[in-house]
């Protein structure tokens, strides 16, 4: 380990605390003492994370530890932007799996070395230092993040901004942030690209998105695009890619939390939709935890579903369903899983419900919902029939009768007259 330094060199203190614990002392070098007075303990190098963008770093403490580093573990292409005087010590390109780079960095570190990890941007962002500093102490030196630059190719400021990432999840909680939002960036992966982002988010009926397609960002190869939603979906783009996407004004009514939304809204069969009035009152009733599983048995058009999502992104929402019609019509939203069966058979498989709302089924799906149910959950059921509403109030505790008297028009004058629809009884429980 020629050129190595002493552990308490500029490197190694040069302001930086680990993120997270006590300071790790395996593996550390014995820091030599006077034999009375106070004793001197060993103390492990923290592993420095040092954030880049196209060869450059941010802060004197950032190339203090480039300079003085034993070992840099990271990418090529940060490897190969580096300049050699401004990064002497071997270069090992390891950029994925994470765990074999952190298994290095730990091992090297060990062994008395002092280690640099290469990230980009911000590692404290969306980056390794949160999966590192779980493992080993760390000195992380931020490079400003890729959001940021992206807002700042847009041209607009990003403290009021929503920020998602698709890495490692599906992209129905960036496509509900992203219509729910005005201001939004959704950091890409390479399995979810910005195209991707695009189909959904028209799938989705998101509303008009002045978008931005911000790819290496920071790098000799940058490359911004201007467009809107169809340029996103039809384009092709980089995997390192961060999309601003500005609602354009006036924000779209979409956005807020309005719910019990028109029938119109939820292309359906004739009549066969929970109705806008009687759905406000059982989304009420299910009173949405902000996370857990929910059920929308016999979901129909999926208005329920549909809505529990939206007002709850991270909320997982099953829409089960056995018509074929209709399921296809539930497909389209990329906010719900939809199952495909006759309930309560379909319910295998699924995860075990915090909230059911059942729209469709008899005694024998409730009963079978009640028993998945998590403790403390909720199962709202709807009915036009008097004896299934008496067995499902017998079983759940709850009930009202939700009559809804609509005004239609009458002649010319803009007069109204009531028009009553069917009464249809909501019935909830175990839980008040
Ligand atoms: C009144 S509709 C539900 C309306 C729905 N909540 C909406 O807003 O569109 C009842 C639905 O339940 C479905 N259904 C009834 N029994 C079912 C069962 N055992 N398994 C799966 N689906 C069922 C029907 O096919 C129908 O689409």
């Amino acid at each position: 380990m020629s050129g190595a330094a002493p552990l308490t060199g500029p490197v190694a203190m040069s302001g930086a605390a680990p993120l997270t614990g006590p300071v790790a002392m395996s593996g550390a070098m014995p820091v030599a003492g006077p034999l009375t007075g106070p004793v001197a303990m060993p103390v492990a190098t923290p592993v420095a994370i040092v954030g880049l963008h196209g060869g450059e770093w941010f802060g004197r403490a950032a190339g203090a530890a480039l300079r003085g580093a034993d070992v840099l573990i990271g990418a090529a292409r940060h490897l190969d932007a580096l300049l050699p005087a401004a990064a002497p010590g071997e270069r090992v390109a390891l950029a994925a799996p994470l765990a074999a780079v952190l298994d290095l960095a730990e091992r090297r570190q060990a062994r008395g070395e002092r280690v640099c990890v290469l990230s980009s941007g911000d590692p404290g962002f969306f980056g390794v230092a949160r999966l590192a500093a779980a493992r080993f102490p760390v000195a992380v030196h931020p490079a400003p993040p890729s959001v940021s630059l992206a807002f700042a190719r847009a041209g607009v400021n990003w403290d009021d901004a929503a920020v998602v990432s698709a890495h490692g999840r599906s992209l129905a909680h960036a496509v509900e942030t992203v219509r729910r939002h005005p201001k939004v960036a959704v950091l890409t992966a390479p399995d979810q690209p910005p195209e991707t982002l695009g189909q959904e988010l028209l799938a989705a009926g998101c509303g008009p998105r002045q978008v931005t397609v911000c790819s290496h960002l920071g790098e000799a190869s940058e490359a911004v695009v201007h467009g809107d939603l169809e340029d996103l979906a039809q384009g092709t783009y980089p995997a390192r890619t961060v999309v601003v996407l500005l609602a354009l004004p006036p924000a779209s009514g979409e956005m807020g939390y309005a719910w019990g939304l028109p029938d119109d809204a939820f292309p359906h069969r004739a009549g066969m939709i929970t109705k806008a009035e009687v759905r406000a009152v059982a989304l009420g009733k299910l009173a949405l935890p902000a996370a857990g599983v929910l059920w929308d048995v016999g979901a129909g058009s999926g208005s329920v579903a549909r809505e529990c999502a939206r007002l709850a992104p991270s909320l997982r929402v099953y829409a089960i369903e056995r018509r074929a019609d209709d399921l296809e019509r539930l497909r389209a939203s990329s906010a719900i899983h939809v199952v495909a069966g006759e309930a309560p058979a379909a319910f295998d498989g699924l995860p075990d419900p915090d909230r059911v709302f059942v729209g469709g089924g008899g005694p024998a799906v409730l009963d079978a919902a009640l028993a998945r149910l998590h403790a403390g959950g909720v199962v709202v059921a709807t009915y036009a029939a008097l004896d299934r509403a008496a067995a499902a109030a017998a079983r759940l505790g709850h009930v009202v009768q939700v009559a809804v008297s609509r005004g239609v028009p009458v002649g010319d004058g803009g007069a109204l007259r009531l028009e009553a629809e069917n009464p249809v009884f909501v019935c909830w429980g175990p839980q008040a």
